[in-house]
């Protein structure tokens, strides 16, 4: 999209550049050690952290992120294997950072796998302090089409497998007595209709992972568990990819409708996630974060 044609306040420069295309080269961050100690509350040194959905795209970055500032972090997906971005996390994890990247292959709707999997996590840690809850599936179908087995999957997938990894999470925690940090990954969908975007069970389901985080928040914070959301705009991965091949003209409509005037990258969410699970963020519970690019706020 060319940059609006607006009166800038004297002293101010126009943006540089094509804004609409977000930044494409990804950049190692710097975990020198003269920056690990900057901030010690964001720190999650030997923290235990699930991350479901984390085989690729957000629970993949995210979780490099909260391996980067020295979480243990155990990647629980339903694909047999992991993507080969997965592996280079992984060696960097053992390599570099001096920590672990697990994979564990389950289906959050097999409640009984995802039980004893998190069970035998916190066995052999010896703890459990967090979990970001990535996994979800999109489905795009107009409303009068919609059959009720693709609205059940989806609300079972993005609602009832999302409670269920959240609640044996939480129970290794009670269990423990570590307390913990609980970030469930919601959508900017949850609050607003997209425009073009026809997808009304799978917007149902994150709207019930928002208010599902306030629900948690409100019984566990007597455990010392903090239950919060992320909800996003629209992110570059593969699955997005994959609608602007077959719906071109998405890739230059979406933008216009946030206030930044591009989409965003995952690793826009890597900071969010360390706060979200970190000290950082320790009076914080029952919130959704938006991170919309000022989507929902027009
Ligand atoms: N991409 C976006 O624009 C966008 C925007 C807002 C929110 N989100 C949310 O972010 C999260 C991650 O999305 P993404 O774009 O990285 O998608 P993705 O499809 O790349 O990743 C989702 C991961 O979840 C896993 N998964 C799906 N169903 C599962 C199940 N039943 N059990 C276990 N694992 C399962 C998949 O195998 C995959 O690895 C989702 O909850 C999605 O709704 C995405």
């Amino acid at each position: 999209m060319a940059p609006r044609d607006v009166q800038l306040p004297t002293g101010l420069k126009p943006p540089q550049g094509d804004q609409s295309n977000p930044p494409t080269e990804e950049k190692a961050p710097d975990v020198s050690p003269v920056n690990k100690h900057l901030l010690p509350e964001f720190s999650l040194a030997n923290k235990v952290i699930c991350v479901s959905g984390a085989a690729r795209g957000l629970g993949l970055t995210q979780a490099e992120a909260l391996l980067e500032a020295g979480a243990i972090v155990h990647a629980l997906d339903r694909l047999e294997e992991p993507s080969a971005e997965f592996f280079r996390v992984q060696k960097r994890a053992e390599g570099e950072l001096g920590t672990k990247l697990h994979y564990h292959r389950v289906d959050v709707r097999d409640t009984e796998l995802l039980n004893k999997v998190i069970e035998e996590i916190s066995d052999h840690e010896h703890r459990m302090d967090g979990l970001v809850a990535a996994a979800g599936i999109q489905q795009e179908t107009p409303a009068l089409e919609y059959s009720s087995k693709d609205a059940n999957t989806m609300l079972e997938v993005n609602v009832t497998g999302v409670f269920m990894t959240a609640q044996a999470v939480a129970k290794q925690m009670i269990r423990y007595n570590t307390g913990g940090s609980i970030v469930l990954i919601a959508s900017m969908s949850g609050t607003i209709a997209n425009r073009g975007l026809i997808c009304p069970a799978y917007n149902a389901s994150k709207a019930a992972v928002i208010q599902l985080a306030r629900n948690l928040a409100a019984e566990w914070g007597q455990y010392g568990i903090r239950v919060n959301t992320i909800s996003p705009g629209y992110i570059v991965t593969d699955m997005v990819e994959n609608l602007f091949i077959q719906f071109p003209e998405r890739r230059e409509e979406w933008p216009r409708h946030n206030m930044l005037g591009r989409l965003s990258m995952p690793r826009e969410y890597r900071g969010a996630a360390v706060f979200l699970l970190s000290d950082a963020s320790s009076f914080m519970t029952g919130s959704d974060l938006r991170m919309d690019g000022g989507h929902a706020a027009w």
